[in-house]
């Protein structure tokens, strides 16, 4: 079968499929992304740090800036996937981690970047079989970089693409390695066409102990293309804080 035409029957099943599957798969400039949170003051838009950051998937920690911490009280936590990606091509900044960028540049809280171990196939097509299957095993694939500190932090802005109606399997590793108890979870989530698909009463499930909003939903390609709207839907969903 021609690899257009493959690709079209991949969407359209994928769309049919209660529009919670990926859906098939264009391009762009990153923002600083290091392994521990950093307040949004401390965030660069240096292509070559993300690079580094990105292509060293040992296990590590990194040690944050303690004036940063004294008054970091919220963090945005995001997983976010580089590569070929549906609908926005090849990017160098994922959806999701622009608009966690911009939550944390309005809000003034840290971010922390979730970085797998092993790094996601670049190759769309390729990820979603590897999240299928961890989906299916319900794995739970290693962090590279530990949050320090997280007992610090009383709201946490939770971000991650939808993949295969569900939370990435690696945001389930860290939440489930921290404890969330008492803390106010605000879930956003990157797709194109899922929306959250549950995943804020999900989160309920996993982390009894903590107060999970309603969350928002904003399309991958919008996320990509379109920082103003980034910005109303920051601004709306920082408004969830209380
Ligand atoms: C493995 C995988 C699975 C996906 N599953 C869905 C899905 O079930 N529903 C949906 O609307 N979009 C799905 N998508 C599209 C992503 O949610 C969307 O492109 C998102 O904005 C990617 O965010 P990121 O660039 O931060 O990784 C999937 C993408 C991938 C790579």
């Amino acid at each position: 079968m021609p690899k257009l035409l493959t690709i079209l029957l991949s969407g359209l099943i994928f769309g049919l499929a209660a529009c919670s599957s990926p859906p098939p798969a264009k391009a762009e400039t990153p923002p600083k992304v290091a392994g521990a949170a950093q307040s949004a003051a401390e965030q660069t838009t240096d292509k070559e740090a993300l690079n580094n950051a990105g292509a060293n998937n040992e296990k590590r920690s990194i040690k944050m800036n303690t004036t940063a911490n004294q008054t970091g009280k919220a963090i945005v936590v995001y997983y976010s996937r580089t590569g070929e990606n549906y609908s926005v091509g090849n990017i160098k900044v994922g959806n999701t981690a622009k608009v966690a960028m911009e939550i944390a540049k309005q809000s003034g809280a840290d971010l922390f970047e979730i970085k797998p171990v092993k790094a996601y196939p670049a190759n769309y097509k390729e990820c979603i079989e590897v999240a299928r299957q961890e989906k299916e095993a319900n794995a739970r694939p290693q962090i590279a970089v530990a949050v320090e500190h997280f007992e610090q932090y009383s709201t946490v802005y939770l971000g991650y693409p939808n993949w295969w109606g569900d939370l990435p399997m690696i945001v389930y590793t860290f939440i489930e390695s921290q404890d969330f108890a008492g803390k106010t979870v605000i879930p956003f989530v990157t797709h194109e066409g899922s929306g959250l698909s549950g995943t804020p009463q999900k989160l309920r499930q996993v982390l009894p102990k903590a107060t999970v909003t309603e969350g928002l939903a904003i399309s991958g390609s919008t996320a990509q293309n379109r920082p103003d709207e980034v910005a109303k839907k920051a601004a709306e969903l920082i408004k969830q804080k209380g």
